[in-house]
């Protein structure tokens, strides 16, 4: 049974596998608007997201992506679920398998969840953001951006790197495809994570990137932290001042407007903030069909003849 916990256990040759099918996807939805049939690896099949922490990108993208290869996604509703009755996280899985599901797409602050449903291994599942730890789909879906786009080599990611899930699945992805990663943050947001890439310690450095990296300043990830907005946004948040016109601007979301990012930014050509959102939709099908084709017991010969 396949599912995506984190990137660290694929292979260079699963990471265009991915790629792949979601151009694919993405060229066939753009020229057609859907899918045809025998091509929809999701056919009759449920699956469940399971959404410990707010989300509105990966949520919905999910949701988007899984409706276009056929299946239909039910949301687990917390508040009102036998988790608040004191139902453990392990019986509610198999709650979820009995009910027929064909996988879990799961995003949570407890890394441990996301151990305990690989060790489980009852259902294929998805891990659409786990605490400080992995945001694989986020990665995948920058990379295809970058890829499309024809973005240069050096990136740089910018702002709270310790608390972000986005930028540890970049480190894994990343240099896979050739991107050589630089760091520029506050020293107290630099992990050991950070150890294999360059910092930049000076902001007229990011000059000679390609690609500006921004992160969201997590929050809900942190001690309470006397930071001042002001002193940050001067020294950390990108303005169309520190911007030459050929560099590229990204940024997972949510934006914290003037913090991380100025606003003017989001209106710039070079800007690739919806163009991410947009890849995610096609990204995710591209990781579902993945898991689904070829590994699963609802996989069809009718469905493999459409990529020979
Ligand atoms: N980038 C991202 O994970 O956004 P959401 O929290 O809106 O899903």
């Amino acid at each position: 049974m396949r599912s995506l916990s984190s990137l660290s256990n694929l292979s260079s040759h699963d990471f265009h596998s991915i790629l792949d099918f979601s151009f694919y996807f993405k060229q066939k939805i753009n020229k057609n608007g859907y899918l045809p049939q025998a091509e929809q690896v999701l056919q009759h099949q449920k699956l469940i997201s399971l959404f410990f922490e707010n989300s509105t990108r990966t949520l919905l993208s999910f949701k988007n992506a899984i409706e276009l290869l056929g299946g239909q996604v039910d949301q687990f509703n917390l508040d009102s679920s036998s988790l608040k009755k004191g139902e453990s996280f392990e019986d509610t899985i198999s709650t979820f398998k009995a009910l027929r599901y064909k996988g879990v797409i799961i995003r949570t602050g407890d890394q441990s969840l996301v151990r305990e449903m690989a060790e489980m291994d009852i259902l294929p599942f998805i891990n659409a953001g786990s605490s400080c730890h992995a945001h694989p789909s986020q990665a995948l879906l920058d990379l295809m951006s970058l890829q499309e786009n024809n973005c240069g080599k050096n990136i740089c990611i910018i702002g709270d790197i310790k608390h972000s899930r986005v930028a540890k699945s970049l480190f894994r992805l990343l240099p896979v495809f050739g991107f050589k990663i630089h760091l520029y943050s506050p020293n107290k947001w630099l992990d050991k994570d950070c150890q294999d890439f360059t910092i930049i310690q000076n902001k007229n450095e990011l000059k000679e990137m390609d690609v500006l990296y921004c992160l969201r300043i997590q929050k809900e990830r942190q001690e309470k932290d006397n930071m001042d907005s002001n002193w940050y946004f001067e020294n950390y948040g990108i303005t169309q001042k520190d911007l030459l016109p050929h560099q590229w601007i990204m940024h997972p979301g949510p934006i914290n407007r003037m913090l991380d990012i100025h606003p003017n930014i989001l209106e710039l050509p070079n800007c690739l903030i919806n163009n991410q959102v947009e890849n995610g939709i096609f990204a995710r099908m591209g990781i579902l069909q993945w898991i689904y084709y070829e590994k699963n017991e609802f996989y069809s010969q009718s469905s493999q003849s459409a990529y020979c």
